[in-house]
């Protein structure tokens, strides 16, 4: 558990125009995708938090020439199928993204590879990618017959499956498309509900043909994808935080530039306009993924329910919601939301402990929160679970509560936003 601490005083008001960090998800598929391709690609405006950072230094690892030609900007030199077998295990750190994807990838590369990371990481669930891509034909082992890393994956021919994922997980989804695109036939992957999107669409505009129908995805086999320049919009993930914190603050207006607004994410744009928030949006286009402006104030918030296909949709936005909850009249159910309880960390229950020493009205459930609104919050002593999530929604209730409240285990949210305590310093005034 982080013992480095992080102070954080009540904010008087929020004002500013920012713009956040390129996407998480559209900067690891564009390294990934852009690596396995033929050609050489640029992209531009990618996120650089530790997560991306792994991604990178695996892809390295296992032959692929990546240059940072600028801050944000990397040259990717595709090597199609020729990756090189690590000689050393590959430090996957704090990133789902980069162990699941890589898994799917390396499925069908006939060489010997061991993906492991951190102690978070070392005890997520990898059984729902190693099961279907072991029905593909891939050999993949590690602690708990393959569900816990360390992970031992050695890649082989694959063959086309038809299969049900048991979660809405897209990067479950996305491991299976990185497989099926190089296996011998057909792979039909049904999704029990729609989760975000980013490889199917630029897997598309690599070249690849694919079918969807509904909440089912049909691709054939032995497909070469084509590297592609890819432009990073901002990460909606990131822009959550400024805009529930600039939403509950009693004196805030703020703008947030080029952030992505892919309909598979901006799950909780609608949440929030369901909640009474006042947001408005100028659309753009970034590349193959639509963007916005956003524009928020102020606004009088109301209790809402989140729940079934929904879930996925803000799932990575729910502990930010969750402080939105707080400030809301009336109760908030979150509820299908049992994936929170194996991210970085148990996110209902780092919430729940969060939030109530913080003097919140809210109950933990099996599968989510209950948060009976409004609460006058008090700074305190709140751990974050060495969660970036948590630590930055713990933040921003800071920002509105009485009084100072310290962050302990607050460094980590490096993993997505390195620069989130300068934005937060701007855009206040104490
Ligand atoms: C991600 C998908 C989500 C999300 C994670 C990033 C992705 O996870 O929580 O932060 O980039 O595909 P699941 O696919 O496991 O739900």
């Amino acid at each position: 558990m982080g013992t480095d601490v992080i102070t954080i005083a009540p904010a008087a008001s929020i004002r500013g125009t920012i713009s956040v960090p390129g996407d998480k998800s559209i900067t690891h598929r564009a390294l990934l995708l852009n690596s396995v391709a033929r050609g050489k690609s640029q992209i531009s405006g990618a996120g650089l938090g530790d997560d991306c950072l792994s991604t990178i230094s695996c892809l390295r690892q296992l032959g692929v020439q990546i240059e940072q030609v600028a801050k944000h900007e990397f040259i990717v030199h595709g090597v199609a199928d020729q990756l090189r077998e690590s000689t050393v295990p590959l430090n996957c750190g704090n990133s789902g993204t980069t162990m699941r994807l890589l898994l799917g990838i390396l499925s069908s590369i006939p060489q010997f590879n061991i993906l492991y990371g951190d102690s978070s990481l070392t005890n997520r669930p990898m059984g729902r990618v190693a099961n279907p891509l072991r029905q593909m034909g891939s050999s993949i082992d590690g602690r708990q017959n393959g569900n816990l890393p360390p992970l031992a994956i050695k890649g082989r021919s694959l063959n086309g499956i038809a299969y049900h994922m048991p979660v809405a997980s897209a990067q479950l989804k996305s491991a299976l498309l990185l497989a099926a695109v190089r296996a011998n036939g057909t792979t039909i992957i049904n999704q029990p509900a729609q989760s975000r999107d980013h490889t199917e669409l630029m897997l598309s505009s690599q070249g690849i043909n694919m079918t969807k129908s509904g909440n089912t995805i049909k691709m054939d086999g032995g497909q070469e994808p084509e590297a592609i320049d890819v432009l990073v919009p901002g990460d909606i993930s990131s822009a959550a935080f400024w805009m529930i914190l600039a939403a509950i603050h009693p004196d805030a207006e703020l703008s947030v530039k080029n952030v992505g607004s892919n309909p598979t994410r901006t799950g909780v744009i609608m949440i929030l306009e369901q909640m009474g928030a006042h947001i408005s949006q100028d659309n753009l286009q970034i590349g193959s993924e639509p963007a916005a402006d956003f524009f928020i104030k102020s606004s009088s918030l109301r209790g809402t329910t989140i729940s079934g296909a929904e879930i996925p949709l803000l799932i990575d936005e729910l502990p930010a919601i969750a402080v939105a909850a707080t400030q809301a009249e009336g109760t908030t159910i979150i509820r299908d939301a049992t994936e929170l309880r194996v991210k970085e960390s148990d996110r209902i229950s780092a919430m729940y402990q969060g939030l109530q020493k913080m003097g919140a009205a809210i109950e933990e459930t099996e599968d989510g929160l209950i948060v009976h609104g409004p609460s006058c919050l008090r700074g305190s002593k709140v751990q974050c679970h060495g969660d970036h999530r948590v630590a930055m929604a713990l933040a921003i209730a800071a920002s509105l509560a009485e009084g100072e409240t310290e962050l302990y285990g607050a460094s980590a949210v490096s993993i997505s936003y390195p620069g989130f305590w300068r934005i937060l310093h701007e855009i206040q005034s104490v």
